[in-house]
């Protein structure tokens, strides 16, 4: 089969590698129809993780399922499936509970799986012709009826969307409250719409892309570019002095200032600066434990010059961590089936699997337009 493989940095070819299969009773093997690229990939795709070269990249991936394992009961051949980035086993401590994204078996020896990703799990990704799904009754989401129809909003029910609301639920969003987005990538996006639909009073989203900006206000946000000053103040601005109630990281470890030069801690200290006192921050873009990559010796090492002093003073909270997609995913499908949901609405692309390493170079250059791009495999 056909699928997008890692050769190195900022370096991505189109292979054939061998034909996805069932490996186990529990897998369901899915023929890909859409697949996207993420800013999780871009980490991968610029040399900033260990993923190894020779692997598939694609964790946010939807398709038909083509054969199951003698040991799968519900899902049947022909289903059209979401699958969630992370992949759980179902019966851990922590799937149990909820928290797929930190699988104690999927990954022996980590917390959480996922398909194409650096250090979670051996898993290929979906980028692909076809996909091995492990336990596939636990983590296939059947679709609606209109799978077809909204298969470009259904995709991002595999990572952006529940990520997004993830955000906000990690910052404590309740109803009538303020709320802060840094970052308008895909996943800030996608965090401002589930803050839009969870009722929010104010939502601003941070970036200093003018034409993702423009998407954030279309979706009824209003755009905060850290072009046109500092970020902070205008916020503080906005609130009467006083801050937002919520704040969401959606950038994660290589943010940047507005010449383009990586500080690990930008965003972090900007969201303490710009969340009131008491507080929540939900943080879902990508820290990592290390940075080999990074300019700086403290980034190097996984650690960031944190406003500990000011966050205490304030007595904020912090949330972190990888969205357990199967907590949001299924009530999410019934907001896109019933048209109170439309994340589609930030596609920029649609294009064969053969275009993905043009893809990669314009979405990682954060080229005007490239905002989320859906590659087809089975077109
Ligand atoms: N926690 C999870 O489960 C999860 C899931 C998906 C993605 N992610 C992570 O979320 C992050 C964002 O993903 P994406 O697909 O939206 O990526 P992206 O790289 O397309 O978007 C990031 C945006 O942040 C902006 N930005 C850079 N520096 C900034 C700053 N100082 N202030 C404000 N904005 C700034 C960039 O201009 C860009 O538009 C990545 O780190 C990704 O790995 C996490
Ligand atoms: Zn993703
Ligand atoms: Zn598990």
């Amino acid at each position: 089969m056909k699928a997008i493989v890692y050769n190195g940095p900022r370096d991505v070819s189109v292979q054939n590698v061998p034909d996805a299969k069932i490996e186990k009773p529990t897998d369901a093997l899915v023929r890909i129809t859409t697949t996207n690229i993420c800013g999780s990939d871009l980490h991968m795709y610029e040399g900033r993780t260990s993923f190894e070269t020779g692997r598939v990249f694609g964790h946010e991936n939807l398709g038909e399922v083509i054969a199951v394992g003698a040991g799968v009961e519900r899902v049947k051949v022909g289903d059209q499936v979401c699958l969630p980035f992370n992949i759980g086993c179902g019966f851990c401590e922590n799937c149990e509970k909820g928290l797929t994204g930190f699988c104690l078996t999927a990954n022996p020896g980590s917390a959480g799986a996922a398909y194409g990703f650096a250090e979670m799990g051996p898993y290929q990704g979906g980028q692909a012709e076809m996909l091995r799904v492990p336990f596939a009754d636990f983590n296939c989401l059947v679709l609606p009826e209109d799978a077809a129809e909204k298969e470009d909003d259904y995709v991002m029910l595999s990572d952006i969307f529940p990520t997004g609301w993830h955000a906000t639920e990690l910052a404590g969003l309740v109803p009538g409250e303020s709320i802060a987005i840094y970052g308008a990538g895909p996943v800030g996006l996608m965090a401002a719409h589930s803050a839009i639909i969870r009722g929010a009073a104010q939502v601003f989203v941070v970036d200093n892309h003018p034409d993702r900006l423009a998407l954030a206000r279309r979706m009824g946000a209003t755009a905060i570019s850290s072009v046109e000053g500092d970020a902070v103040d205008q916020i503080l601005n906005h609130t009467d002095g006083r801050g937002t109630d919520r704040g969401c990281e959606c950038v994660g470890y290589q943010c940047c200032d507005r010449h383009g030069h990586e500080h690990n801690h930008l965003t972090m200290n900007n969201l303490v600066a710009s969340t009131k006192a008491t507080g929540g921050i939900g943080v879902v873009g990508v820290f990592v434990p290390q940075d080999p990559g990074a300019q700086s010796e403290l980034a190097k090492e996984g650690k960031m010059a944190f406003d500990f002093g000011a966050f205490w003073f304030k007595g904020q909270t912090i949330r972190t961590g990888q969205a357990n997609v199967k907590a949001y995913n299924r009530q999410l499908a019934q907001l896109i089936h019933h048209g109170r949901a439309n994340p589609s609405q930030i596609v920029s692309h649609r294009l064969a699997l053969a275009k993905g390493p043009e893809a990669y170079q314009h979405f990682d250059a954060r080229d005007e337009g490239w905002t989320k791009v859906l590659l087809k495999p089975a077109a």
